[in-house]
């Protein structure tokens, strides 16, 4: 089979970071079976420079159209002040508006080689492999009303509304039900049920479409706060979290904290299923920005950019061997103590952005 990508780099290292995961596709085309058909686009202030837009309707189409997005990092102080409609970052939100990326993937996984480089010890963190399911596109972040009110009294009123509809919450979970079972078959769902009515929804949705569809996943619930303390406590008892768009900013924060630098952290997001093909549309990102402080010096990680090609390949297109050979790859690269400089630690050897690449493709 033949699958077609869009590749938008970005600015600063995301270009940088993309040329790594062309080398990548390259050696997955060069090897046979499927192949990997790419297309590359503009995207947030390189497509403003370009065109005036953050992302151009041409570029849009083509993601609409892609099987999968392959999404770098945008803006930087030079779009600082272009206007707020048009900043880099609106590109980044059309895309996930129109492709109606509803779920958030955040993977933690501890490679062995940095295990000492955590803030906790060892023995919590090694051989970890946990998943963040964040529901993206609902919740507190888009819920109306959304203002600031004035009140008679001359105080002021800031509010936000949580609001889930039923469907929501069921195509998250079925979601994450679906990723476990890929997985180590568990799934701890988080909400705040004691103090929240959207919160006793959510628990009551996903439990219903676990007995309904996923009754051989197994189960748990927990209070989103004691999820909180439970996963700088012990992180290896979950396998699948699946939480809110607000509760999940938060713990695929803390999670992605326990095992590294941002140089290091992927993402996926997924759109529902198309109703003809079953395919769902998909853009993966490394979760760091644009890091402009170090654009143009060859310092920059690419690894956060090809672990996020590595679930490309296993969330996309089941290309479950395919993935695990490129995080493989990766770790042994570590191992032998090849280090970009933001995980650089004593004894390890220091390399570019563009030998960080060569080194996990000879591996
Ligand atoms: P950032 O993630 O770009 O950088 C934070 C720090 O981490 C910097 O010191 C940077 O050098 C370092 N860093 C990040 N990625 C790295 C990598 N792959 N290798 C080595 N070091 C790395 O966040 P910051 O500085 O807050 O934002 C910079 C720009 O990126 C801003 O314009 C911001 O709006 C944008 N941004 C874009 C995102 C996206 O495209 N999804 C996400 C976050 C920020
Ligand atoms: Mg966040």
């Amino acid at each position: 089979a033949t699958h077609k990508l869009l590749l938008l780099p970005g600015d600063g290292i995301g270009p940088e970071i993309m040329t790594e995961v062309k080398k990548i596709i390259a050696w997955f085309n060069a090897r046979g079976g499927d192949t990997f058909e790419t297309d590359q686009g503009l995207v947030g202030g390189s497509a403003y420079d370009a065109h005036g837009k953050s992302i151009s309707e041409a570029d849009m189409a083509k993601a609409m159209a892609a099987d999968a997005v392959i999404f770098g990092a945008v803006g930087g102080p030079k779009w600082d002040k272009v206007p707020y409609d048009v900043r880099p970052e609106a590109g980044l939100l059309r895309l996930r508006k129109d492709m109606q990326l509803f779920a958030n993937l955040r993977p933690a996984i501890c490679y062995p080689a940095l295990a000492d480089a955590s803030s906790l010890k060892r023995e919590i963190i090694e051989g970890l492999d946990i998943l963040i399911v964040r529901e993206l596109t609902g919740g507190v972040y888009f819920g109306e009303p959304k203002e600031i009110i004035d009140l008679p009294n001359g105080q002021k009123r800031g509010i936000d509304t949580q609001v889930y509809d039923t469907y929501e919450i069921e195509r998250i979970a079925a979601v994450a039900f679906e990723l476990a079972r890929t997985r180590r078959n568990e799934v701890c769902s988080m909400e705040k049920r004691n103090v929240m009515k959207s919160g006793v929804l959510w628990n009551d949705v996903v439990t219903a479409t676990h007995a309904a569809r996923f009754s051989d996943v197994k189960l748990s619930h927990m209070l989103a706060d004691a999820g909180g303390m439970q996963l700088v406590r012990w992180p290896k008892q979950f396998d699948v979290i699946v939480t809110d768009n607000l509760f999940g900013d938060m713990l695929s924060d803390v999670a992605a904290m326990l095992t590294g630098s941002l140089g290091m952290l992927p993402s996926a997001s997924l759109g529902a299923p198309d109703a003809a093909t079953g395919k769902r549309k998909a853009l993966y990102e490394p979760v760091h920005g644009s890091a402009p402080d170090i654009a143009g010096t060859g310092a920059a990680n690419p690894i956060a950019m090809i672990a996020s090609f590595a679930m490309c390949l296993r969330y996309s297109f089941e290309k479950v061997a395919e993935a695990d050979l490129l995080d493989r790859a990766i770790s042994a690269t570590l191992d032998k103590g090849l280090r970009t400089k933001d995980i650089a630690s004593e004894g390890s050897t220091v390399i570019g952005t563009s030998q960080m690449g060569d080194a996990i493709v000879a591996e």
